[in-house]
């Protein structure tokens, strides 16, 4: 493993990455780290939430970090419901904090990007 490495072994942040992903959060161009998941790049620009909860409008980001508890969802390149904590920041990735209104289901109110249940 190199200093670079993570726990896993993954090719860790690096200074200077001449590759460095491209990207855009919410439209706003940012310059990620090869190896970086999107929970960690956005943590690292210093968000410590980017949803709410449908019910109470409670905060939701970061929890668990491996991917259990679905509580740091986002949309990548129109993909709904990623896990921000276990998606690797690609270069050109669009991601969005702020779900986009969904269509409505037939017989049922349009959706909000979050999941049903919660409190
Ligand atoms: S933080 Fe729990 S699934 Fe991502």
């Amino acid at each position: 493993m190199t200093p670079e490495a993570d726990h896993r072994g993954r090719p860790g942040p690096s200074t200077g990455d001449a590759g460095a992903p491209q990207v855009t959060v919410d439209g706003v161009a940012v310059t990620a780290r090869t190896g970086q998941t999107v929970a960690g790049l956005l943590v690292s620009a210093g968000r410590t939430s980017w949803r709410s909860t449908r019910g109470g409008g409670r905060p939701r980001g970061l929890f668990c970090g491996i991917g259990v508890c679905f509580d740091c969802l986002v949309e990548v390149n129109g993909v709904p419901d990623v896990r921000a904590c276990q998606r690797l920041v690609a270069d050109g990735d669009d991601i969005r904090t702020a779900p986009r209104p969904r269509p409505a289901a037939p017989g049922g109110p349009a959706g909000d990007g979050t999941r049903t249940g919660e409190a």
